[in-house]
């Protein structure tokens, strides 16, 4: 999308964080944006405070776990603007703990936020982008977490790898569209993740504070800026740019996954098991969008 100015945005958790960085940054573009939060209070302040800049921002209550939330939102948005370009499904929590010992109702929360949640945006809002020919753009937030396995967060890894899978399958589905397709794949950003649990539903467990062993806020505090992620977003979405990394530093991480995963190739060239069989040489072109 190379023209934003007065294109509607769709950001859910917007109260805080990456989300609030985007609405900042879209409606510094001249974008009309409804920020979508479960937090009622923060979200009412962070669309005053956009109004009071001159943001033509509405904000909408929803829980992302729940699909009727998230549709009734898509209408409010079709109401108040009109249309939708942009989805950003980025609101999120974070669970740590091993995937065969963490609290089976800490793994279906964060399954439900971060995987539902992103299910619940694109079947709303994709079909409504879709439908007025003007184009748009899809961004989720994943993680580095969806790109290499990192020791103590089975299930919140297990979350972002879906959605860095979901989201390429789009891209590989949007190759010839206009709906251009990102997945950001943030490092550390000083955010208030580390307090997820504020937002634990009571279905969940209901709210606590962050545990001294759940505690990563010394790390993130010293990381980027929410507002220079929101920021790199406008510009990623402008460049139809499919990958969005914040710290140029991890590559490595992804080099050494990929060395791993070669390593895995160079062990099957000379597996027994496989020496005498027959292969289908391949997939189709077609189901990788070329
Ligand atoms: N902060 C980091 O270092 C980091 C790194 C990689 C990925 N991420 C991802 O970034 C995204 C944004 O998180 P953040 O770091 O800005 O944290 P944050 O806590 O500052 O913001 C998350 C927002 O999501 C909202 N939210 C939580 N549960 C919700 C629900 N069920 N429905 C609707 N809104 C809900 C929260 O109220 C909050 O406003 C998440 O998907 C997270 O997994 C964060």
């Amino acid at each position: 999308m190379k023209d934003v100015k007065g294109k509607v945005a769709f950001v859910t958790g917007a109260a805080s964080g990456m989300g609030l960085g985007m609405a900042r940054a879209f409606s510094e573009a001249g974008m009309k944006v409804m920020l979508a939060d479960i937090e009622a209070g923060p979200l009412q302040e962070q669309v005053d405070d956009l109004k009071a800049k001159g943001g033509d921002v509405a904000g909408v209550v929803l829980d992302v776990t729940k699909r009727e939330d998230v549709l009734a939102a898509a209408q409010k948005t079709i109401d108040t603007f009109g249309k939708v370009h942009v989805l950003s499904n980025n609101a999120g929590i974070g669970v740590f703990g091993k995937s065969e010992t963490c609290r089976m109702s800490n793994w279906e929360w964060v399954v439900d936020v971060n995987l539902w949640g992103v299910v619940h945006g694109l079947q709303a809002f994709v079909p409504l982008i879709n439908s007025h020919g003007e184009g748009g753009h899809v961004v989720s937030t994943a993680s580095m977490a969806g790109m290499v396995g990192l020791s103590g967060a089975g299930p919140y890894n297990a979350t972002k790898f879906a959605v860095v899978g979901i989201m390429e399958t789009m891209m590989a589905e949007n190759r010839k569209t206009d709906l251009g397709i990102s997945v950001l794949c943030p490092g550390a950003v000083a955010t208030n993740i580390a307090s997820s649990t504020r937002n634990r539903q009571d279905e969940y467990g209901g709210a606590a504070p962050p545990s001294e062993k759940e505690s990563i806020a010394d790390v993130l505090a010293g990381g980027l800026h929410p507002d220079a992620v929101g920021r790199q977003v406008l510009e990623a979405i402008i460049d139809n740019q499919a990958y969005i990394f914040t710290d140029p530093s991890m590559r490595k991480m992804i080099e050494s996954r990929h060395k791993r995963l070669m390593a895995g190739y160079d062990w099957a060239d000379n597996c027994e098991a496989l020496k005498e069989e027959k292969q289908a040489g391949g997939l189709p072109s077609g189901l990788l969008g070329s």
